[in-house]
């Protein structure tokens, strides 16, 4: 009998092989997302918020949580999103162009089902975030480019040669190619993009007209000054001659409440609102999770989402920072990084002889520490073998501390092995 159908009832997502974050006997540096130390007080607010909720939905608003929802989501949760991101971003966020969504994956698959032309193309940074490369791959008929990534952001001058060369026009989508990026603490470089990146990416997108789609996960996690700009979106500014609407701020919740939960926005400007709405997927279902964007909504009115919050990005803040000292003083001097002002990565390039995989084999076996290779993350076939990434975000800043100090001590030995065969 086949055992196609068998079941190993895994528990998370990293569960059941060899990147499983809650192995003990593994130090598992990989993953992206919140600790269990993190995530513990949600039972608590959550069940206080779905009471909150449910106990107006059936008192006062017909059970209508349960029915299909409007389709950017309601005006009050949208509005609930709106009020917390304008104080986090300190520019103003409308509630009117909110569209709700499932998280980050879903909105990206969203955007790239509705606005682009089958056959046109994708340009993304030559690293990038792995498994949105996993989605774009699934439109085989689209082309993805990649783009030389500077440690400011994306390479201006190599976007524009690009873009200049396969434009073309679209017969029956609005756009013949999206830019995707992660300009505001990169994954996986962890790098934030410059003013003057953020500007040349906004004029090139107007002139060449392409949609630039930023994943806007981590914009709220910065541990240094807070930029001017808390999102590429905001230098798209409806005031300018040029305007057209060229720029869409694709954010979540994952990493700042729980990625259980399911839940994001899109950020969208007036002209592309029309076409998302109308969309038979959105039409299909309605708000792509209305009953626990209601639970959410509860859980901003109540005041309970917003120091869960807080506390989520005072310890990645301190478990970046307390990452950065051990790095800054025990990396091997011939590696280099970019010590990371937000986030959750941190991203280490190795001498030009040594390899990213090698050094991985070799760190689980001697440290039991796992990490992921830069291959992981490059567009082209064979590029990315010098660099790893690490992320803060798991583990308590003590086992970190401890974990990428033996890190340090396994990449020193590993050069060495390296130089000497
Ligand atoms: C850049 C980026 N986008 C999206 C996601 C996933 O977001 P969501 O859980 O909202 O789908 C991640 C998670 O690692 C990420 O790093």
């Amino acid at each position: 009998m086949s055992d196609q159908n068998s079941e190993r009832k895994l528990k998370h997502l990293f569960d059941g092989g060899e990147w499983n974050v809650y192995d003990p006997t593994v130090l598992n540096l990989g993953v992206g997302a919140p600790g269990t130390d993190l995530l513990e007080p949600c039972c608590d607010i959550f069940q206080e918020a779905t009471a909150h909720c449910l106990r107006r939905e059936k008192e006062v608003n017909q059970s209508l949580i349960f029915q299909y929802g409007p389709t950017n989501g309601t005006h009050e949760i949208r509005n609930e999103i709106a009020k917390y991101l304008t104080g986090m971003y300190d520019s103003p966020v409308n509630c009117e162009d909110l569209i709700v969504t499932t998280g980050a994956s879903q909105g990206l698959h969203f955007l790239l089902s509705t606005m682009i032309d089958f056959n046109g193309y994708l340009f993304v940074d030559e690293y990038t975030y792995m498994i949105a490369l996993d989605s774009m791959k699934h439109f085989t008929s689209l082309t993805i480019v990649p783009l030389k990534l500077n440690d400011d952001g994306v390479d201006l001058n190599d976007l524009e040669v690009k873009v200049k060369d396969r434009r073309f026009k679209s017969e029956n989508k609005e756009f013949w190619a999206i830019y995707y990026t992660i300009p505001t603490y990169h994954n996986p470089t962890g790098i934030l993009f410059s003013q003057t990146v953020c500007r040349g990416i906004v004029a090139l997108s107007r002139k060449y007209d392409f949609l630039v789609v930023c994943d806007d996960v981590y914009n709220i996690l910065h541990y240094g000054t807070k930029p001017q700009h808390s999102r590429l979106l905001s230098y798209d500014t409806r005031t300018d001659a040029d305007y057209g609407g060229n720029v869409i701020s694709n954010g979540s919740f994952s990493k700042i409440i729980g990625p259980g939960v399911r839940l994001g926005w899109l950020e969208v400007p007036p002209r592309l609102k029309p076409q998302l709405l109308l969309s038979g997927i959105i039409n299909s279902g309605g708000c792509f999770n209305n009953y626990t964007a209601g639970i959410v909504g509860s859980l901003f009115e109540l005041q309970l989402a917003q120091p869960h919050i807080a506390r989520l990005y005072a310890a990645y803040k301190e478990r970046m920072l307390a990452v950065n000292a051990v790095l800054k003083s025990e990396l091997p001097n011939t590696c280099r990084f970019v010590a990371p002002s937000g986030g959750y990565f941190v991203w280490i390039r190795l001498p030009n002889q040594v390899n990213a995989s090698e050094f991985l084999e070799y760190c689980l076996e001697h440290e039991k520490i796992t990490f992921i290779a830069g291959s992981r993350f490059a567009v082209e076939e064979g590029k990315g073998q010098q660099f790893f990434r690490i992320s803060i975000a798991f583990h308590k800043k003590e086992k970190l501390v401890d974990g990428i100090s033996r890190l340090c001590m396994a990449l020193n030995a590993f050069i060495k092995i390296v130089k000497h065969t």
